[in-house]
């Protein structure tokens, strides 16, 4: 991309052969970029390899990783022998491949650990289309099992910066590629139900509405396309449920993040507050000033306030305008970590619509924040 810093070809020749070194000899995880976030990778057919990274990240053991391919005859050595991709499928790849789409598949047990796929019957593969990422996968000459490169529960590493920060000490060796386009994680599909519909299970890069045009293009019967607003995680914790209190918390700072809705309707029993009476309420005895950080659309209602306003410090990280939900999406994760790094007491993060890249915006958003306030929006 053009924000990455430039290597001679060199430098990046033995940069990746240091990482395949790590990964393939020493089987150790190797942080790369993708288009769509830092990954933590580790040879996805050696269970021993990936299970650092679920001891480095501090993943819970049944939340699977999704296997990364350079190129399709690598997919198909992830795959059941003979088997046929679906039509939906074919339309998908063609247009979403390589790039931020990550598709489920039947899991061949004998290829695949089931450390990888938690024991699913299925497995999570993606091409993805940043250089490096390809590049690595395809000098370590294996696929590679990748989450995203953060202790778990942290939003997602979109800077090899936010990586060094996290995982510095856990990890060896970081290969930097500048920041991701994409800044949220890829658009987990499962194409594989008997009823021929296509379940997005977790919004992402490629947008709901470009999976709807590429298959009313490609496919004479064309698929309902169904959106899980909670992705697979807390499906399995809702049939499950463990202790109490032990609720999952995904994608948040160390510090508290709050939703502030300005565009939704709230429940009926909740009456919208006026944004400085909100702001009173936060303040605590005895601190002098409360570092406020916010991330809104630089053309928000919340410009509207005449800030600053008394005992309050205010850390603003502009998302872009509201009309570019692409924009929004590509500095969320930024916008958190460095309004944490600057010391922010609170977060504040305000509703966006929820097209296009909007809709993987406030999933990840609604996992953040711990509460939802609604404001009372004049004009
Ligand atoms: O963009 C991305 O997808 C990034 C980069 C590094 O590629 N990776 C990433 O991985 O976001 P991770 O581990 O943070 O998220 C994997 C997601 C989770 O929501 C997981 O539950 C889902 O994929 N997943 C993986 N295998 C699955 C399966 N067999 N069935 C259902 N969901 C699955
Ligand atoms: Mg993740």
């Amino acid at each position: 991309s053009a924000a990455s810093p430039s290597f001679s070809s060199s430098e990046t020749q033995s940069a990746l052969e240091l990482a395949a070194h790590e990964l393939v000899q020493n089987l150790r995880p190797v942080a790369f970029p993708t288009e769509t976030v830092y990954g933590l990778g580790a040879l996805a057919l050696d269970a021993s390899a990936t299970s650092k990274i679920f001891s480095t990240k501090g993943r819970p053991a049944d939340n699977p990783l999704i296997v990364h391919v350079s190129s399709f005859p690598m997919l198909q050595t992830l795959l059941p022998p003979e088997y046929i991709l679906p039509a939906t499928y074919t339309a998908l790849i063609k247009h979403f491949w390589p790039g931020p789409l990550t598709l489920l598949f039947p899991c061949d047990p004998n290829t695949i650990p089931p450390i990888v796929t938690a024991g699913q019957p299925t497995v999570a593969i993606r091409m993805p289309s940043h250089p490096v990422a390809r590049a690595l996968i395809a000098v370590s000459n294996t696929p590679l099992a990748a989450p995203s490169a953060n202790s778990s529960g942290k939003p997602s590493p979109t800077k090899a910066e936010h990586v060094y920060a996290d995982l510095n000490g856990k990890i060896s060796l970081i290969l930097d590629g500048g920041a991701c386009d994409v800044g949220l994680e890829s658009t987990v599909v499962d194409g594989l139900q008997a009823d021929g519909e296509i379940r997005v299970l977790r919004p992402g890069g490629v947008t709901v509405e470009d999976i709807e045009r590429v298959l009313q293009l490609e496919l004479e019967s064309i698929p309902k396309v169904l959106v899980h607003k909670r992705d697979y995680r807390d499906e399995v914790l809702e049939a499950a449920p463990t202790t109490p209190g032990m609720k999952y918390r995904h994608y948040s700072p160390a510090v508290p993040v709050n939703l502030l809705c300005t565009l939704s309707t709230p429940p009926t029993d909740i009456k919208p507050v006026n944004f400085v009476s909100y702001l009173e309420s936060l303040k605590t005895e005895g601190r002098a000033t409360l570092k406020i950080g916010i991330l809104s659309p630089t053309d928000s209602p919340l410009g509207k306030y005449s800030l600053p306003i008394d005992g309050f410090e205010w850390l603003r990280f502009p998302l872009g305008p509201s009309a570019d939900p692409a924009k929004s999406a590509h500095l969320l994760f930024d916008g958190l970590l460095t309004l944490e790094r600057q010391g922010a007491d609170m977060i504040l993060i305000e509703e966006i619509r929820e097209e296009r890249e909007g809709l993987a915006f406030m999933n990840r958003v609604r996992k953040a924040a711990g509460e939802c306030v609604w404001l009372q929006v004049h004009g």
